[in-house]
């Protein structure tokens, strides 16, 4: 179950914090976090600003960011889009807009706004600045933008994921009926909507996804003009080009596809979709294809795909639209397979994989400004790096496993620090990322000298190492987080199962002192997916400087499962999800208690979500492993695994990892051993369940049913339901209402020191 990790930005929130419900909650009302200036709080966390990821112009000399603000008192979320020039103070300007949209560039001065107008409509302006740079007498320079134009409107309020072809065509995606006519999509959903009834109907799958059942609608990618004349005045067409019509294809990728799923040069648009083959066959298989396609959407979409691959993500044209690249995984049918670099040369027609040696997964591609290399992102040892590799000539016929020279087999590290996202290739050997780390959420860097680091690595095929710039341009959250002293996190490594090396992070508790004997709480901290990591990353979901600040000595490991540490150990889990991992956690647990005699080990508490909360639910039934836990936290996890997979969306997901379908001979065997719901009469441990009505990955029935077995049982238990909340919780007042939860509940159980 692997998501994107940055939370989804902005969304709005006007939902007043729950009051308490009735007498269950009698015991500890008087509860409150620990707050204060010094103190990051959990309501400090939905307070922080969330600054999106940055996009430079064209020319590299400004960087548009998104961000949005969440305040208690007015009960609004305000979001803004800055813009700060690059290489001069780097300051970020707030730009003067009343309402906020989604902005991308037109050209090096015009940034396209789109909006919601006064009717519902979608409006698109465009958006002039005049920057005066800094002189002597004025330091900070000046930024001006003149009054936004009116361009047009769009035909319906759902157009999103925009990205603009310098050839002048506006290239977007919104969701059709099966005509796929963006034309009559307002009277169609006018009748759906007048259908005289609720009910939905299905054949085949998906009938829910994520958090929506599935309506009548497909997403599809269109194109219009967008243009402008030499006396600088814009115009915007009205003729709307369904790229994807007479096909069975749908891009973006539901449920988390937006623009990474498509690109546009100045003629062609390169996207991905699930194979068409699997229409009716959604739900247990990920195969998706790339495709090509004129941006006017004359001719036929060309497959660049060569039919035996997984999933796919990122496609990437380059600026002379010569080639292109994607991430490759190999099996259909499994999500967490190592992703890897394939190129494509459109001339040649010939699709070779760059990274066939390399044992991480890279997350994004971009090629640089002269094509003839490719930064990455990936993940590698809990850290969101950014790489470079050169491409090698096109071999003379596609292969998977192209012979090359040592040059090409290693990535060079760029950035090692962090979790890094959006990346952008710019002119003079500059890139530009977005960077957040567990002390802070996402700044703009630029990145400088990779002209000469290319040179050098050209040259020869001794390593190289990259000693150019590293220049931070934003810093949205200092001020806020001043003070705080948050944790930067520390790794510990120790032998797990099968004396495999696994990694975990510590955080220490606010107010920390060493050598002070068993003065502090503990808290595990378990991940989900299960093929996912703990990473020097920001979360406003799973914060663990949020717990370290309230108190709590913060373990975060990464065991069997997880990723960023080579395939083997992620492949690892599949048909043992009760088995490595716990053996796992039962060694970094026993490390952390010999090594730390300040932790007080009968204040133990865990709290996990997804498969952690599946990990939760297996360890109230495994008393064996004496983790010593007096309160466990089970949020959205699974409780049954049989029912679990039947019941989710995403069927592939249970069969790759169960090894078939629930009724299948090795995956009902699995499910003996491995079932959490097999185990309830050993449960004991007081456990707080939370869970989401609009989680349709694991449906909520998971948390009543835990809920149902611990009451009956007589065991200290509690159920808190968010009905509008999905497989996460992202409304601010319920995110806030979580924490209070959370830490009310592990307070009732080892707030206090025992007295000895
Ligand atoms: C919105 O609709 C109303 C009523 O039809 C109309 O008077 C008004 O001019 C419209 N506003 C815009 C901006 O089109
Ligand atoms: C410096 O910038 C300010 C503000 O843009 C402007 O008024 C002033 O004339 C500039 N001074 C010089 C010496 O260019
Ligand atoms: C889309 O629908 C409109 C309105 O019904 C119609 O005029 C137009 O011809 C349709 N376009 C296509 C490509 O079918």
């Amino acid at each position: 179950m692997r998501f994107p990790l940055l939370s989804v930005l902005g969304l709005s929130s006007q939902v007043p914090l729950q009051s308490s419900p009735g007498p269950a909650m009698s015991t500890q009302d008087s509860f409150q976090f620990k707050q204060g200036p010094d103190v990051f709080s959990p309501k400090d966390l939905v307070e922080l600003g969330r600054p999106g990821v940055g996009a430079a112009n064209q020319a590299g000399d400004f960087v548009l960011i998104p961000y949005s603000k969440y305040s208690f008192k007015e009960k609004k979320n305000k979001k803004s889009i800055f813009l700060a020039p690059l290489g001069y103070t780097n300051k970020p300007y707030e730009l003067p807009l009343e309402k906020v949209g989604e902005a991308f560039w037109l050209t090096g001065k015009t940034i396209a706004h789109v909006v919601e107008g006064e009717n519902k409509t979608l409006d698109i302006y465009a958006l002039n600045v005049v920057y005066v740079p800094p002189n002597e007498s004025d330091s900070a320079g000046i930024l001006n933008t003149e009054s936004p134009v009116h361009l047009g409107s769009f035909p319906t309020n759902s157009a999103t994921n925009f990205r603009y072809s310098t050839d002048g065509y506006l290239v977007f995606s919104d969701s059709v009926y099966p005509d796929g006519n963006l034309s009559t999509v307002k009277a169609q959903d006018e009748a759906w909507e007048d259908r005289g009834t609720t009910a939905l109907v299905y054949d085949h799958t998906y009938e829910r996804h994520w958090d929506h059942w599935v309506g009548p609608k497909d997403q599809s990618l269109f194109s219009v003009k967008l243009t402008q004349d030499p006396d600088h005045k814009w115009t915007f067409g009205n003729d709307y080009v369904n790229l994807l019509a007479g096909t069975d294809h749908s891009s973006p990728v539901e449920p988390f596809g937006g623009t990474d799923d498509f690109d546009v040069s100045k003629q062609s648009v390169i996207y991905t979709t699930l194979d068409p083959a699997f229409k009716h066959e959604r739900a247990w298989h990920t195969r998706q294809n790339v495709y090509i396609v004129d941006i006017t959407g004359s001719g036929k979409a060309r497959e660049l795909t060569s039919g035996s691959q997984g999933a796919i993500h990122g496609p990437v044209l380059n600026e002379k639209a010569d080639k292109a690249a994607w991430l490759e995984l190999d099996e259909d049918g499994y999500e967490s397979d190592r992703a890897k670099i394939v190129i494509y040369d459109l001339k040649k027609n010939v699709r070779f994989t760059l990274t066939q040696k390399w044992d991480r997964s890279p997350g994004s591609l971009a090629f640089s400004k002269e094509g003839d290399f490719i930064y990455f992102t990936a993940s590698d040892n809990a850290r969101v790096k950014v790489y470079v590799l050169p491409i090698p000539p096109t071999p003379a016929k596609s292969t998977t496993d192209p012979d090359l020279s040592q040059k090409y087999l290693h990535p060079v590290p760029i950035v090692e620090d962090g979790a890094s996202s959006g990346i952008q290739a710019l002119y003079y050997g500059r890139i530009l990322i977005s960077k957040s780390s567990l002390t802070t959420p996402n700044d703009v860097f630029l990145i400088s000298g990779l002209d000469a680091l290319e040179k050098e690595i050209s040259k020869s095929d001794a390593p190289v190492k990259f000693d150019g710039k590293i220049e931070q341009i934003t810093k949205f959250s200092e001020e806020d987080l001043k003070g705080k002293e948050l944790s930067v996190g520390e790794d510990f490594w120790f032998k797990g199962a099968e004396d495999r090396d696994i990694q975990g992070w510590i955080l220490k508790p606010k107010g920390w002192k060493e050598g002070q004997k068993k003065a502090y709480p503990i808290v595990l901290l378990i991940h989900g997916g299960p093929q996912g990591a703990w990473e020097d990353q920001w979360s406003t979901r799973w914060n663990p400087n949020v717990f370290a600040q309230q108190g709590y000595f913060t373990v975060a490991m990464n065991p069997t499962g997880s990723t960023s540490f080579g395939q083997a150990l992620t492949d690892a889990i599949a048909g043992d999800w009760g088995g490595k991992p716990f053996v796992d956690m039962q060694k970094g647990w026993k490390y952390i208690l010999d090594h730390f005699p300040e932790v007080d080990a009968d204040r133990a508490v865990a709290a996990g979500a997804s498969w952690g909360g599946y990990a939760i639910n297996w360890i109230q039934g495994h008393p064996e492993y004496n983790f010593g836990f007096k309160a466990l936290v089970c949020h959205d996890g699974v409780f049954d695994s049989t029912y679990n997979g039947f019941s989710t969306e995403e069927l592939f997901f249970f069969n790759h990892d169960w090894h078939g379908r629930p009724w299948d001979e090795e995956s009902k065997e699995l499910l003996k051993k491995f079932n959490p719901s097999n185990f309830v009469h050993k449960w004991s441990t007081p456990q707080l369940l939370i869970h989401g009505s609009k989680d349709y990955r694991l449906p909520e029935t998971e948390g009543i049913g835990a809920f149902h077995a611990l009451q009956q049982q007589g065991i200290p238990s509690r159920l808190v339901i968010f009905p509008d909340e999905n497989h996460w919780v992202l409304n601010h007042g319920n995110s806030l209402k979580w924490h209070y939860e959370v830490f009310r509940w592990f307070n009732q159980f080892v707030g206090e020191k025992k007295s000895e």
